[in-house]
């Protein structure tokens, strides 16, 4: 088998949450506080073994069409989430960060949510990015109205300008996506991010995915043949 290499980044679409609730004749709700406690565990392998950032889908764009009982109950979950794992973030020095758009968001929640970021900003060994409100397309929008605003001439825009006004700005792309429950589509996820990263489709539903699927994953990535377009 081929060495075991250990994504710098490593993103995941956590997906399968309701599949799994309905073939337990559950409430969808269900699905989705079992799948906090897959973050957990996914979490803490990635810190042991020493991912440097982890970024999750948890909430997309898309998303805040579905029926409001479901919104709130994510909502509330995020919220008892951030309350209830600071403890476990200083112990494990890892950074919690949320990207998306916040216009969408509640006060309190968005209080919160800035509360467990300032805590943690002095955590460094791995980055726990919660992409929530996001998608690719709304990025690449507030981006381009930020180069607009910027008033930089257009000859002069670079790639590099455009890394650093997504709200990703500074994180390395991920160079590992997983995707759970057998969907195989990007769903409107980080599409300037993910121009080259692997994509590892698994049909196991998110509160089903351990650490033993995730070594599964990264196994699998690493016996790819990277190559960027060039000839090995
Ligand atoms: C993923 O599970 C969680 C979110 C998208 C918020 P789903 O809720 O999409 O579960 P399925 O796809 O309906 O099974
Ligand atoms: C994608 O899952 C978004 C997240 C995992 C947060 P969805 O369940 O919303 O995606 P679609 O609807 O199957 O494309
Ligand atoms: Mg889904």
């Amino acid at each position: 088998m081929a060495e075991r290499i250990i994504p710098q980044h490593i993103s995941i679409i956590m997906d399968g949450n309701g599949r799994w609730a309905k073939a337990r004749g559950q409430q969808r709700a269900c699905g989705h506080i079992e799948g906090v406690e897959r973050v957990r565990d996914i979490t803490t392998a990635c810190v042991e073994l020493g991912v440097r950032y982890l970024s999750l889908y948890t909430f997309s764009e898309e998303n805040w069409n579905r029926p409001a009982e479901e919104v709130n109950a994510l909502m509330g979950l995020m919220m008892k989430s951030i309350e209830g794992e600071y403890d476990t973030m200083m112990r494990n020095g890892v950074r919690f960060r949320v990207l998306g758009n916040r216009a969408r968001l509640s006060d309190i929640l968005l209080e919160a949510i800035t509360n467990l970021e300032n805590a943690t900003s002095g955590n460094a060994n791995m980055d726990m990015i919660i992409m929530l409100s996001y998608s690719g397309k709304w990025d690449i929008l507030q981006a381009a109205r930020k180069l607009m605003e910027s008033g930089k001439p257009a000859e002069q825009l670079d790639y590099s300008d455009i890394d650093a006004a997504l709200v990703t700005a500074g994180i390395p792309d991920p160079e590992l996506v997983i995707r759970t429950s057998g969907e195989k589509r990007i769903s409107n996820y980080m599409l300037w991010q993910t121009a080259y990263s692997e994509f590892v489709f698994t049909d196991t539903l998110w509160p089903d995915f351990r650490k033993e699927q995730l070594l599964e994953a990264i196994d699998e990535y690493s016996s790819r043949d990277r190559r960027f377009g060039k000839v090995k």
